[in-house]
C-alpha cells in the first residue's frame, strides 16, 4: 500500500490564496468576466533592462551551476543595497540567494526550529509562517495585530506569550495582508524584548521598497544587539515585478548562514544562474522603475482606499506599504468568507477572505490593488452596486 502522508503534513492545508486563484481561473475559463483583486503580485511586467540581462546571460553561457549561496557579484550587490537602505553591514559570505522569498522563509524556519519550539507569528500573517513551523513539529503562537491600533504590534501583549519554549519571533514588515508598517518606536521595543529573551528574529522585508509617502521602513536588524540574532528575508518579486523569476535572499550573521546554507544546498542547490545575473542588473541599474511602480501603487492605494471606505459595511485602515487593503467588513452582516463568495458571484470581483491569513481575519477581506487603475475603478463600481443591493 502506498504510504499515507507524513504526520507532520496532516495539519498543513492547501493555500487558501491559491484556492482563490484556481477558482478565478475556472470561472474565466467558463467565459465569466472576473476582476481579480486576489493576487499578490504586481501587474507590471519586469522592466526591460532586467529581461535583457537574463537573455544576455543565457547567451553568454551562464547556464551552469553556481556557488550554493549564489554568484559573488550578486551577493556583493545585495550587501551594498542593505547597507544603503537598512544601514546594516554584512559580508557577502553572509548572504544566500534563494528561490524567491518563499524558499528563504522555508530555509530560515526549518534550519532553526525543533519539535516543541514555539515561534511568535503575527495574526494576520502570510500563512507560510504558520505552516512551515507545523511542518517542523513546532508551534506558531499568534500575536494579534488589530485594526484599532493600525496593526502596530502590542509589545506588552507579545511579552505575555513568551514561554520557556519560545525560540523565534517573526516580523512581517510591511505586512501582507494589512499593508501596515511598524513604527521605529514599536520596533525598538520589540528589539529590546528579543534581546531580553534571547530570541532569534526573522524579519520578512519583502515589501520594504513599497512604502508610500509619509511612511518610513526601519529594519529591526539595525537596532542594538539585533544584527547577531536577526535573519533578514527579502527578494526581487514585489519591488522589481519579478514574481515568476523566483529570486530572493537571506542576510544573517555567518554562524546562522552556515546552518541555512546546508538546508538550502540539500533543498534547491542554488537559484537559477541566469536569474542571478539578471538580479545583479536589477540592483545595479537605474532604480527609476521601482520609483515609478511605487508611485503608481500609491495612486491606486489612494483611489481604492477612498472607494472601500465608502462601501456599505466596510471600515479600512490606511496602509503605508505593500499593495493590500485589509478592510473590516462585519458591517455587511457577512463574514469575510461569505463576503468573498458574494463578491465573486454578485460582482464578479475576486478577493481573498481574511481567514486565509489567520483567525483574526474572520471579518476581513484582503484586496490587492496591484492591478491596473482602470480595472480597480471597474471593480470598485461593481462592488459598490452589489453591496448597495443588500
Ligand atoms: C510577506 C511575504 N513574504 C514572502 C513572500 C514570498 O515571495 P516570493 O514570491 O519571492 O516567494 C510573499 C509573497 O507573497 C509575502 O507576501
Amino acid at each position: 500500500m502506498v504510504k499515507k502522508q507524513a504526520h507532520k503534513m496532516e495539519n498543513v492545508p492547501f493555500s487558501s490564496i491559491r484556492k482563490v486563484f484556481a477558482e478565478v481561473d475556472k470561472l474565466k475559463a467558463q467565459g465569466k468576466d472576473i476582476i481579480s483583486l486576489g493576487i499578490g503580485e504586481p501587474d507590471f511586467h519586469t522592466p526591460r533592462h532586467i529581461t535583457e540581462a537574463l537573455a544576455e546571460a543565457a547567451r553568454r553561457g551562464e547556464t551552469h551551476y553556481t556557488p550554493n549561496k549564489g554568484i559573488a557579484q550578486l551577493r556583493e550587490a545585495i550587501v551594498a543595497k542593505i547597507r544603503k537602505d537598512a544601514g546594516v553591514e554584512y559580508d557577502s559570505e553572509e548572504i544566500i540567494c534563494t528561490v524567491g522569498g518563499t524558499e528563504g522563509v522555508y530555509v530560515a524556519l526549518t534550519s532553526f526550529l525543533d519539535p516543541g519550539d514555539e515561534v511568535l507569528v503575527p495574526d494576520p500573517a502570510w500563512l507560510n509562517y504558520v505552516h512551515v513551523p507545523t511542518m517542523n513539529g513546532a508551534t506558531a503562537v499568534s500575536y494579534q495585530l488589530r485594526d484599532e491600533s493600525n496593526f502596530q504590534i502590542d509589545v506588552d501583549a507579545m511579552r505575555k506569550l513568551i514561554t520557556e519554549h519560545t525560540t523565534m519571533l517573526v516580523l512581517i514588515d510591511p505586512s501582507n495582508p494589512t499593508g501596515g508598517v511598524q513604527s521605529y518606536e514599536t520596533l525598538e521595543r520589540v528589539a529590546q524584548l528579543a534581546v531580553e529573551h534571547d530570541l532569534l528574529v526573522v524579519t520578512d522585508e519583502m515589501y520594504e521598497q513599497l512604502i508610500f509617502s509619509g511612511a518610513k521602513h526601519t529594519s529591526i536588524a539595525s537596532f542594538p544587539g539585533m544584527r547577531e540574532r536577526t535573519i533578514m528575508l527579502n527578494g526581487f518579486s514585489k519591488s522589481y515585478a519579478m514574481t515568476g523569476w523566483r529570486l530572493g535572499y537571506i542576510a544573517a550573521p555567518l554562524e546562522l548562514i552556515q546552518v541555512m546554507t546546508r538546508t538550502h544546498m540539500y533543498t534547491v542547490t542554488h537559484t537559477a544562474s541566469m536569474v542571478q545575473w539578471a538580479g545583479l542588473v536589477a540592483l545595479q541599474g537605474s532604480q527609476d522603475c521601482v520609483c515609478d511602480m511605487v508611485a503608481e501603487f500609491e495612486r491606486r492605494r489612494n483611489f481604492m482606499l477612498e472607494a472601500v471606505r465608502n462601501m456599505k459595511g466596510f471600515k479600512c485602515n490606511k496602509p503605508d506599504g505593500a499593495f493590500y487593503l485589509f478592510p473590516e467588513v462585519s458591517g455587511t452582516g457577512m463574514t469575510g468568507e461569505e463576503l468573498t463568495k458574494f463578491l465573486l458571484t454578485e460582482a464578479g470581483v475576486a478577493v481573498v477572505p481574511g481567514t486565509a491569513f489567520g483567525a483574526y481575519g474572520k471579518y476581513h477581506i484582503r484586496i490587492s490593488f496591484a492591478t491596473s487603475f482602470e480595472r480597480l475603478e471597474k471593480a470598485a463600481e461593481r462592488m459598490k452596486s452589489a453591496l448597495n443591493k443588500l
